[in-house]
């Protein structure tokens, strides 16, 4: 059985458990923002003999505020005998005993105390004396976590410079740098330099400038920007007419010597400008372009500005084909742009030797055509075919080509042609021989009072009866 005396002691401990308990962080990294602290036994007397520590945190970027509520502590000179010490980092920010009226102790008061960090320690030492007799009560504060005001922390000694050399966001348990307009924040998030606008540029049209054009910049600059958009475009760039980055004069002439602007093209031998005449427009004939703009921390260049814009590329004119014809016919001729070629009747597509059954080409985005133009070759018809008793004589042409003439004739006197008709072939488009009667397809030779021989009639099936019957007189009449 417990004793009413122990028991209520019992009832204390549970109860400072319960409140300590309720202070206890949730887990080791999230330590509480606010708590309660009382001597043992609290507000009994404490026991003698105590030495009780309790270090307290709170998150980082917080610093403690711990105010009493109450202190009654055995007075002695200096907190001899029993003292409530309050500690930062091993550094005594105050020994405290007595009451609020005694004049030999060390009452805190009802002011916050505060920690410059986030970390506490309180101590609390009483001797052998039986306070019980002296019914000192002990203390009983609390505590909370307070932001700390990071930006308006004086400049720290060491000549690294203010937190943020621009501007100082305070936010709870931590701060923020930020920069001027103009400025960009550091890789080191405090520092600000001036911003070079850099990166790359890769919309068709764009405007860049140097940091702080049309006004010279306050110290050193070395920025990059690269312009880099779709191949088969290429880059002008229109620098406005307010240029200025200074020139030295050396005894080759201005030259470009701590201040430039250098315009690096692939494939061609980077150029710096400088002095104070605008380039103007240059083009670049490339889709890529970088600019390196230098100034040492001297002189001065007051900057420049300008405009790009992208093109197409151009492919030179594709030219003419002899017996054929390029179309579409165009001023200029653009990346993806597509032409094709056809011959005139009578002529057929070439390339390398070999007949191609259509063309066409494409500008490509380095500004060449994807094929050469093809030629236009003429077209024959091939060898006339052998006339069986008879032979075949060129009227006109040339190696049996387009619009070639023959003529057939039969080995006279024992032969002769069907119906005593010339019949002459011209060699087609189609490359094919066509007679200029539209009856005989194919001549014929005939024995001159000869037996007939029907499988030397070389009519078409169509033709065969009116050519029997009407447009040959002298097949009846011979045979
Ligand atoms: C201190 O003095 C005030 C007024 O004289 C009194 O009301 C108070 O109870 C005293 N406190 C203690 C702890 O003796
Ligand atoms: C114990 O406390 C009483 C009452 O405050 C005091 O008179 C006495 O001197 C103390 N004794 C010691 C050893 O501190
Ligand atoms: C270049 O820019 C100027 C304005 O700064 C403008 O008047 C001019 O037409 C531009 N030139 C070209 C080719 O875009
Ligand atoms: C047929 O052609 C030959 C040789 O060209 C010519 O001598 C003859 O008169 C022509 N006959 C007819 C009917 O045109």
């Amino acid at each position: 059985m417990l004793n009413p005396s122990m028991w209520r002691t019992s009832l204390i401990i549970w109860f400072l458990c319960v409140l300590v308990c309720e202070c206890l962080p949730l887990s080791d990294s999230d330590p509480p923002m606010h708590g309660e602290i009382q001597s043992p036994q609290y507000p009994r007397p404490y026991p003698p003999n105590l030495q009780e520590q309790w270090d307290l945190s709170v998150p980082e970027g917080f610093h403690i505020q711990l105010t009493f509520t109450h202190l009654n502590i055995e007075t002695s000179g200096g907190c001899y005998y029993d003292s409530l010490t309050v500690l930062y980092n091993e550094k005594v920010l105050g020994k405290f005993c007595g009451n609020e009226n005694s004049t030999d102790g060390h009452h805190p008061g009802y002011e916050p105390i505060f920690t410059p960090g986030n970390k506490l320690t309180l101590i609390f030492q009483t001797d052998d004396n039986n306070s019980e007799r002296h019914q000192n009560v002990g203390f009983s504060a609390h505590y909370q976590a307070i932001d700390i005001d990071e930006c308006s922390a004086p400049e720290p000694q060491d000549g690294s410079g203010p937190l943020c050399s621009q501007i100082c966001f305070n936010t709870l348990g931590s701060y923020l740098c930020a920069c001027h307009h103009g400025y960009e924040l550091r890789s080191d998030q405090r520092t600000c330099k001036l911003s070079c606008g850099g990166g790359i540029f890769n919309e068709p049209v764009g405007h860049l400038f140097s940091p702080g054009y049309p006004n010279p910049p306050p110290h050193a600059l070395s920025c990059q920007y690269i312009i880099s958009v779709e191949s088969g475009f290429t880059v002008f760039l229109n620098f406005s007419d307010n240029f200025h980055i200074e020139s030295m004069d050396t005894e080759e002439g201005p030259n470009c010597l701590y201040h430039w602007l250098e315009v690096t093209i692939q494939d061609k031998k980077p150029t710096k400008l400088c002095g104070e005449t605008s380039p103007g427009l240059i083009a670049t004939n490339s889709n890529t372009v970088r600019l390196d703009y230098h100034v040492d921390g001297h002189g001065l260049s007051k900057g420049w500005s300008l405009d790009y814009s992208t093109h197409r590329v151009t492919c030179p004119e594709p030219g003419n084909v002899a017996k054929g014809r390029v179309t579409p016919s165009l001023t200029e001729y653009f990346y993806r742009d597509h032409i094709y070629v056809r011959c005139d009747q009578g002529y057929k597509l070439v390339m390398e030797g070999q007949e191609i059954k259509s063309f066409s080409t494409i500008c490509q985005s380095n500004g060449q055509w994807h094929l050469p133009l093809p030629e236009c070759h003429i077209i024959d018809c091939g060898e006339p075919e052998p006339l069986l008793n008879g032979g075949v004589t060129f009227l006109s042409g040339f190696q049996n080509q387009y619009l070639s003439v023959v003529q057939y004739h039969c080995n006279e006197p024992f032969y002769s042609l069907l119906g005593g008709i010339n019949v002459s072939f011209t060699c087609e488009a189609e490359r094919k021989w066509r007679s200029n009667n539209d009856v005989i397809v194919r001549p014929t030779c005939l024995a001159v009072c000869g037996p007939a021989n029907r499988t030397h009639l070389w009519l078409s099936e169509d033709s065969l009866e009116a050519a029997t019957l009407q447009n040959i007189p002298s097949l009846g009449k011979c045979c």
